[in-house]
Order: structure tokens, then C-alpha cells, then sequence
């Protein structure tokens, strides 16, 4: 092929994914896909000028604006980054620095977020407008959706003697957690469920009702400030000065005196991002001095004063060689992707979720697809769509099961469901499930009764329901290969110890729809016996601190199952205690009051342990650090929340403390 039929070809190519990504929401192609197409053609146009067009995409910044939103024109524009994904380049790109500069150059070293970049203008301190970049000139006016965004100031902070007109730039993103909740809440609702919170963020800020915006909880970073304030001189100090504006700054930038702590800190944050609670994609690297970043310059679409290094993509794409369905614990139907094994930031990927019917139908996702497959922080992988373009007509549509593949009884799906359920609650793989969970660590914490021992309990139909685990005895457990005497006693012993767990443990281990660990201590805690929490209306159970509707709904409903009552009878009848300590009122008990957030794998205390000696002193635990939180227990490889808590001032406690602060 000629060089002017590839460069047409590509510029084809990355037009169609600018297209599917930033117009339809509906990516084709993996980023790191969309680089090496874009990469290629800046070098095919460097090596042969004479085949630069005007509308190559080379020449343009980003994405294009649809016509939804009023144009918001960008005084100065919005630029992009090369990118670097190999020290290499960073070296390049450091060397060309310094030749400029004639000596060593000095960074600052920022998270890259994977969100999408706004600009806010303020006059006199107050917001008038907000716009994301579009194609770096013209951008869509989505100021009535960023107004929502809680931490984008209204107003900036009135000490900070803000000058008449600030420009400040960023990027609007999504945390981890509220995307798992957004997502959560969509299946449940039957709603299509986004592939990654950059969608989610991007989708969200182009809401049309800005009453939607609100609903998905976008949070906000300030990284650049455009308004003309002489004073700063660096990056360094712009962003200390949008700090005292009030913006949100990310805590994690770093200056750098030359390459190699830049390289260090790149590897450092490469291994690190699964602690944060949003996404990033790799590292950006700006020239710290101002009149510096100036003489470099802008080439093409490119500042050469700022470059970002991009980690290993978590995506890539793979041949989806079968959907197979495994049936959970309340009977749902998973479908589950059968994947050609394909390696995804350091781990081989060979199955992925596929959420329910719906979404395989909404994504036309077919069995013989390639697929586009993510893996996001710790999230379990997930299928983002097919890649039509590479469909050969063999694919084949999948159908939901209407029969259970386990236990062959009818499936029920139930109009504006999401999930289709085997409805027969004797089902062997709901069993198994049930009786995992009761036996977990959180939960009875049954030592020898763990994933396997429950399958052959369950295949051996030596236990139908969890009550039955209290039935077994030396002569049944015989059947089971490979148990001798000495491991049967020890089950047979640890079965027993499991009866004294007390009522939030049995509570959670029952496995009542949306009832966790902490739900169950605080039933547990206000009813102090299980025929109490059964006699309970909604509207009782409602009283309970964080009992909504929903979970009130859900615990009624378990306990009006004649089988799960008789269940529970059983269960007393074996001896398993249903009672818990009445709970020491919060003024009460050493921690009175007092409210503590878990982090971090704790040395010798499970965090149901931790949470129960809390709760027994009368403390509260929750799970986000706030204002409100007194104590942050934190363990090793402890989580976004110790930095949040640092942030707050907030008394942080290793193991030792915690146990010295309790009676
Ligand atoms: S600086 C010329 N800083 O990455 C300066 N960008 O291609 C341009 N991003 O469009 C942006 N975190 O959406 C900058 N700390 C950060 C960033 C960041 C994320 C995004 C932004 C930008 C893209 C670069």
C-alpha cells in the first residue's frame, strides 16, 4: 500500500472511533488501539509532509461537539498530550526540554484522571460558565449540569482575593465507588450499565436534564489555571492557587527536580492506582516554569511542555468463544463470557461478566463476537461490546436459558426485571451458594466447610438447606472422598463452635437480599433476637439507622417464607444462638458514640471482628471517611480512605491502638 492510501486509510479509521466514542458514547475500538492508529499517522504525515490535510485528524485537538448542547468558544485553546508509554520517550522528551532550557528542568508530576477535561470561567468570583473541550476550540456550554457537580465551587473562596475573570481547567470523573452503586442501582432498575466511569462521567455531564447530572454524583479535579494571574509563575503555584480558590486539587502531585524521580513516580502511581477510589490512566508531566513552557511551544496539537505517560491498558480485545450461565445464590441466572485467554494489565483474563439478558441484547453482544473486554481497579472484568467490524456472519445470538442448567426448573423473568431466577429454591447451585455463605468468615466462620466442602455436601445431597449443616454427624460424613476421621471430628467440631456466633453473624449468613455485615450488626443490635426482627413491620425496621425501604422490604418478605421460618426453627432447635447483646446506647460504653472507618487488611482481627468490638463498646462503624468520622482504623495497603483522612485530620489508629481503646 502507498503511503497516501495509508494515510487516508487511517485517517478513516480514527474519524470512525472519534465518532463511535465521542458522539455515540459507544467506543469500537480499545484506547490503546485508537493511540497506535494515531501515532502511526503522525509519523507517516512527519515522514511525508506533503500528505498532511488540513481536516487530518492529526490537526485537531479532540473530539467534535454535537449539536445538543450551545457552543462554548475557548478563548485559548484546549490542548491534548503526546503521549509516552516507554521511559524512552520520557527521556526524549526530558532532553528536548533541556536543550531548550540549557540545563536541568524541573516537573510536576499529576495523576492522570480518566474523566473528561472541562473548562469553568468565573467573573468576580462567581461561576457564569462551564464547557467541556470538544475539538479544543469549540466545546458544548454544559454549565447547568456542571453547577451540580458538588465539588465545582459556586463561588471561590473569598479570602483568596480572586481576580475579576479566572479560567480554571479540569477533569470531571466519576469515583469508584459511586460507579459501582450507579451501576448496581441500573441493574436492578433493568437499565443498560456503563463499561467504565469515564462513560458514565462523560454521559453524565451531557445529560440533557441536569436533575440527571446530579443523580450520578461527578466529582471534580482543578489542574490548570488559564486566568491571567502574574503573580504565578509555575504549575507548581497555580495549583496551590486554585487550592486556595476553593478547587479541588488531587493530593498526589509532585515535583520532580529531574528525570529520574519523574520515571520513580510513574512507576510508583503504575502500581499504586488500584489504592485510589477513581481511575487514572497513567502520569502527566508538565515543565514547572511558566516562561519555560512558553518557549517550548505548541507543535501541531501538542504542547511540548507537558507530556503524558500512559500506563498498560486494562482493555483489550478477545474472541467471546461461549456464554455460560451459573445460578447464584437467590437462583439468578449469570451469564457469564467465555473468553479466548487474553492477558489485561498483568493478569490473564478468561471470563468476564455479562451482567444479564438485557445487557447482551442492548450491547449486541453475540457468542463468536470479538470483543472489547476492561478491567477497572479491582473490579471484576467486564465486556464492553463487540467489535462489529470484525463480525464474519458465523456469531450466533444468545438466548437466556428458560430452563435452570442446573436443577432444570422453569425460569422466571419478571417484566421490568433485570435478573431471570430459577424458581425452584431447592435448586443444587443455590445450596451451594447459600451454604458457602453461611459457613464464611464473616458470616458462621465454619473452618473446613469452604468452597469445596459445600459442593460436595451439596452434589451428595447430604445438605438441602444451611439448617442441615447442623445435621450432619460422623456416619453421613463418611460419603465424602477423601475425609478421614481425624478431618471429620474437626469439621464436626468447628460445625459445633459455629452455633455461639450470635445473631448479626446468622443474620448475615442467611443471606437475606441487600442485608451485609453492617446491616446485620445494627438489626441485630436493636432487636436483640431474631423472632423480634421477624415480627418487625417495614416501618419498624425502618427505624433502624440505614434501613431504607428497599432492605425493610427485603428482610419482610425472607421472613414471611414458610420454608425459611421453618428453616429457622431448625436452626434453633439445633442450638444455633439467635440472640445478640442488647446494644450499649451511644452514650453508653467506652466508644459511645463514637464513629470508626475500616482500611486496610487488619493483622489479627477480620474486619466482621473489628466491627463487632466496636459496635459491643458501643461505637458505630461506617463506610466512608467524613467530617463526622472520629477514628480511621487502617491495616497495611490501607485504601483512599487514610488519605482522606489525613486530609481531614482525622485520628488515625493501627491495631494495637484500636485495642487499647477498647474495655
Ligand atoms: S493537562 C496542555 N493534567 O488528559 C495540558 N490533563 O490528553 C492539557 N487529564 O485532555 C491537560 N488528568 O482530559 C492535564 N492532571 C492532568 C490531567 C489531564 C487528566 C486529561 C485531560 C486531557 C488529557 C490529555
Amino acid at each position: 500500500m502507498s503511503a497516501a492510501s495509508r494515510a487516508e486509510s487511517l485517517r478513516e479509521q480514527i474519524d470512525e472511533a472519534n465518532y463511535r466514542y465521542y458522539v455515540q458514547d459507544d467506543p469500537q475500538i480499545t484506547d490503546a488501539e485508537f493511540d497506535a492508529l494515531l501515532r502511526e499517522l503522525i509519523e507517516l504525515e512527519n515522514a511525508h509532509p506533503e500528505l498532511r490535510t488540513p481536516d487530518s485528524p492529526t490537526q485537531r485537538v479532540g473530539a467534535i461537539a454535537s449539536d445538543r448542547f450551545a457552543p462554548f468558544e475557548h478563548a485559548r485553546p484546549m490542548l491534548s498530550l503526546a503521549n509516552a508509554v516507554a521511559p524512552e520517550e520520557l527521556r526524549a522528551f526530558d532532553e528536548r526540554a533541556r536543550k531548550v532550557a540549557g540545563g536541568d528542568v524541573a516537573y510536576v508530576c499529576e495523576l492522570k484522571i480518566d474523566g473528561l477535561a472541562i473548562a469553568l470561567d468565573y467573573s468576580d468570583g462567581s461561576l457564569t460558565r462551564g464547557g467541556t473541550r470538544g475539538d479544543g476550540r469549540v466545546g458544548e456550554d454544559v454549565t447547568a449540569n456542571l453547577r451540580t457537580v458538588k465539588t465545582i465551587p459556586l463561588r471561590l473562596r473569598a479570602g483568596a482575593h480572586a481576580p475579576a475573570f479566572v479560567e480554571a481547567r479540569g477533569e470531571v470523573y466519576l469515583r469508584k465507588s459511586d460507579f459501582e452503586r450507579l451501576n448496581a442501582a441500573r441493574e436492578r432498575e433493568g437499565l443498560p450499565v456503563f463499561a467504565n466511569p469515564r462513560n458514565a462521567a462523560s454521559g453524565g455531564v451531557r445529560q440533557l436534564d441536569p436533575a440527571l447530572t446530579a443523580q450520578r454524583r461527578l466529582s471534580f479535579f482543578a489542574y490548570q489555571l488559564v486566568s491571567g494571574d502574574t503573580a504565578v509563575r509555575t504549575q507548581w503555584d497555580s495549583l496551590a492557587r486554585l487550592e486556595a480558590l476553593g478547587f479541588p486539587v488531587n493530593p498526589h502531585v509532585a515535583r520532580a527536580k529531574r528525570l529520574a524521580e519523574v520515571l520513580e513516580y510513574c512507576r510508583e502511581w503504575e502500581e499504586r492506582r488500584d489504592e485510589l477510589d477513581y481511575e487514572i490512566d497513567g502520569v502527566v508531566i508538565k515543565v514547572d516554569e511558566f516562561a519555560l513552557q512558553e518557549r517550548l511551544g505548541v507543535v501541531a496539537r501538542d504542547p511540548r511542555w507537558a507530556i503524558a505517560f500512559k500506563f498498560k491498558p486494562r482493555e483489550a480485545r478477545t474472541k467471546l468463544l461461549d456464554i455460560a450461565v451459573s445460578v447464584g445464590r437467590t437462583g439468578t441466572l449469570n451469564p457469564n463470557a467465555v473468553l479466548e485467554p487474553v492477558p489485561i494489565g498483568g493478569v490473564t483474563v478468561k471470563s468476564a461478566t455479562l451482567h444479564n439478558s438485557d445487557y447482551i441484547k442492548n450491547n449486541d453482544i453475540r457468542i463468536g463476537d470479538t470483543v472489547i473486554v476492561t478491567r477497572a481497579g479491582d473490579v471484576i472484568p467486564r465486556v464492553v461490546g463487540p467489535v462489529i467490524g470484525e463480525r464474519t456472519g458465523k456469531e450466533r445470538r444468545f438466548k437466556m436459558p428458560d430452563r435452570c442448567p442446573v436443577c432444570g426448573a422453569d425460569v422466571d423473568h419478571p417484566p421490568g426485571e433485570a435478573m431471570s431466577r430459577c424458581t425452584n429454591a431447592a435448586c443444587r447451585a443455590q445450596v451451594y451458594e447459600r451454604v458457602r455463605h453461611f459457613a464464611s468468615r464473616g458470616a458462621m466462620d465454619i473452618e473446613g466447610l469452604g468452597d469445596v466442602m459445600a459442593a460436595q455436601l451439596t452434589e451428595l445431597r447430604l445438605v438441602a438447606d444451611i439448617a442441615d449443616i447442623y445435621k450432619l454427624d460422623g456416619a453421613a460424613l463418611t460419603h465424602v472422598p477423601r475425609m478421614g476421621p481425624k478431618s471429620i471430628e474437626n469439621l464436626l467440631r468447628n460445625i459445633e463452635r459455629s452455633k455461639s456466633r450470635g445473631l448479626a453473624r446468622l443474620l448475615y449468613g442467611l443471606g437475606i437480599r441487600f442485608v451485609g455485615t453492617q446491616t446485620a450488626q445494627v438489626l441485630a443490635g436493636d432487636f436483640g433476637t431474631i423472632e423480634a426482627i421477624a415480627a418487625a413491620g417495614e416501618e419498624e425496621l425502618q427505624r433502624s439507622e440505614g434501613i431504607g425501604p428497599e432492605v425493610a422490604a427485603s428482610v419482610v418478605l425472607f421472613f414471611k417464607q414458610g420454608a425459611n421460618r421453618d428453616m429457622i426453627a431448625r436452626l434453633a432447635r439445633a442450638g444455633v444462638d439467635m440472640t445478640a447483646p442488647r446494644r450499649a446506647r451511644a452514650s453508653d460504653g467506652p466508644l459511645g458514640g463514637k464513629t470508626f472507618v475500616l482500611t486496610g487488611t487488619l493483622e489479627k482481627l477480620t474486619r466482621e471482628e473489628a466491627t463487632q468490638l466496636i459496635v459491643s463498646a458501643g461505637g458505630k462503624v461506617t463506610g466512608s471517611v467524613s467530617k463526622k468520622t472520629d477514628y480511621v482504623v487502617a491495616g497495611s495497603e490501607p485504601g483512599s480512605k487514610l488519605a482522606k483522612a489525613e486530609q481531614l485530620g482525622i485520628a488515625v489508629v493501627n491495631e494495637d491502638e484500636l485495642r487499647r481503646l477498647l474495655p
